[in-house]
C-alpha cells in the first residue's frame, strides 16, 4: 500500500481526511501526519496513524520525513487561511502558503515523491461576475491569502510540466460540518457557522449579519457550504486520479452547486438547535462578494465526485460536535 503524507493533517478539514481515509480502508500505519500543531489538535487523529510534529518552514524537518519513509503521495492541506490577517500580515501567509509549500516540493523531489493533492480555495477567484463559478472562470484573487492559493497552484503547473509532479488542485468552496466525532474548531473562528452555533449554545452573546443589502434574494450574502466529509472524499477519489496513466494536473471547484444565504443558515440553526438568539444587522464587510456558488460539474466528471450532503444535515453535525465539545 501507498504511503501518504499528510500536511496539516491535525487541522479542521485534513484530520477528517484521515479518517475518513480509515474509514476506506486505508492502513493508519501508512498515513504520516506533519504538522507544526500551530492550528492543529494532535487529540483528533485515529489511533495508529503515524504523528511527526515539524514545521515546512524548515527545510530539514521535511526532508527528513521523506529520506526516512518510503512515502507515495502528498496531501497538502498546511498553510494559513485567514482572510483578514492576510490583509494586514501578507508576508506571514506568502512566506508559509508558499515558501514551506515549495520546501515540501523540493523534498519530494529529494524522496521521489511526485503525487501531491492541494488544498486551493474558491478565494483565488477574487470577486468574479459570473455565477455559478466553473474551474474556467478568471481567477483574480482580492487579498494576500487567495493570491497566495492562486501562486502555488502556478507553481505546481511548473513542477508537473519540469519535474513531472503530478497534482490534483482542490479549490473547495466553504468548509462546514463535522463528523468521526471531531469538528472545527479553530482559534480564532471566523466561520458563519460556529459563530451562529455558538450562539445558539450561549457562548456567544450574538451573530453579526454583515451587509442585508446585497441583490440577492434575501439581501444577505450566498455561499456554497459544502460538508468536510464531501471535501475527504474528494482528495480520496483525487489521489485516484493521480494514479491514472499519462495525468499531469488538474484542477476542480468542490462545491455543492447550490447557494445557501446567511439568513438562511440563520433560519435552518434556529430550526434544528431550538434555540432563539439574537442576530445584528451590521454594514457590508470590505470585499465580501454577494454570491460565491460553485459549478460542480467538471469534478462530478473526471472525478465522479458528487457532494452527498445538505446544509440541514451540515448543521445537524456542527451542532452534535459543538454540543459534545461543550460538555467535555
Ligand atoms: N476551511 C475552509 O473553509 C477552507 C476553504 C478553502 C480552502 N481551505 C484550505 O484548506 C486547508 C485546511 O484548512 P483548515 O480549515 O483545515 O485549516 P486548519 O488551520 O484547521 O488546518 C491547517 C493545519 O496546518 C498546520 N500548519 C500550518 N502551517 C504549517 C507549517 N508551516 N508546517 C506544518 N503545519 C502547518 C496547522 O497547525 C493546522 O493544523 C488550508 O490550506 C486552507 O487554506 C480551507
Amino acid at each position: 500500500m501507498k504511503k501518504i503524507l499528510v500536511t496539516g493533517g491535525a487541522g479542521y478539514i485534513g484530520a477528517h481526511t484521515v479518517h475518513y481515509l480509515v474509514s476506506k480502508g486505508v492502513q493508519p500505519s501508512d498515513i504520516f501526519v506533519f504538522d507544526n500543531l500551530v492550528y492543529g489538535h494532535k487529540d483528533y487523529l485515529p489511533t495508529g496513524v503515524h504523528f511527526i510534529q515539524g514545521d515546512l518552514l524548515r527545510k530539514d524537518e521535511i526532508n527528513a520525513v521523506f529520506s526516512e519513509n518510503n512515502i507515495g503521495c502528498v496531501i497538502h492541506f498546511a498553510a494559513y487561511a485567514y482572510v483578514g490577517e492576510s490583509m494586514e500580515n501578507p508576508g506571514k501567509y506568502f512566506e508559509n502558503n508558499i515558501l514551506a509549500g515549495l520546501n515540501l516540493l523540493e523534498a519530494m523531489l529529494k524522496g521521489n515523491c511526485n503525487q501531491i493533492v492541494f488544498s486551493s480555495t474558491c478565494a483565488t477567484y477574487g470577486i468574479p461576475d459570473v455565477s455559478p463559478i466553473s474551474e474556467a472562470t478568471p481567477q483574480k484573487p482580492i487579498n494576500p491569502y487567495g493570491e497566495s492559493k492562486l501562486m502555488f497552484e502556478k507553481i505546481l503547473e511548473w513542477y508537473s510540466k519540469i519535474h513531472d509532479i503530478k497534482s490534483v488542485r482542490l479549490r473547495y468552496f466553504n468548509a462546514c460540518g463535522a463528523g468521526f466525532g471531531i469538528g472545527e474548531l479553530h482559534d480564532p473562528e471566523t466561520h458563519l457557522i460556529p459563530l451562529v452555533l455558538q450562539t445558539a449554545k450561549g457562548i456567544r452573546e450574538n451573530v453579526s449579519v454583515f451587509g442585508s443589502d446585497y441583490e440577492t434574494k434575501d439581501g444577505t450574502c450566498i455561499r456554497d457550504y459544502i460538508h468536510v466529509l464531501d471535501l475527504a472524499d474528494a482528495h480520496y477519489k483525487a489521489m485516484d486520479l493521480l494514479d491514472t496513466e499519462d495525468f499531469r494536473t488538474d484542477y476542480f471547484n468542490l462545491g455543492t452547486g447550490i447557494g445557501v444565504s446567511v439568513r438562511e443558515i440563520i433560519a435552518t440553526s434556529k430550526k434544528i438547535t431550538g434555540m432563539d438568539f439574537t442576530v445584528l444587522e451590521m454594514g457590508r464587510r470590505a470585499g465580501d462578494p454577494a454570491e460565491l456558488v460553485a459549478s460542480p460539474e467538471k469534478a462530478h466528471e473526471r472525478l465522479q465526485w458528487r457532494a452527498q450532503y445538505d446544509i440541514d444535515f451540515i448543521i445537524k453535525s456542527a451542532w452534535e460536535w459543538e454540543n459534545r465539545l461543550v460538555g467535555e
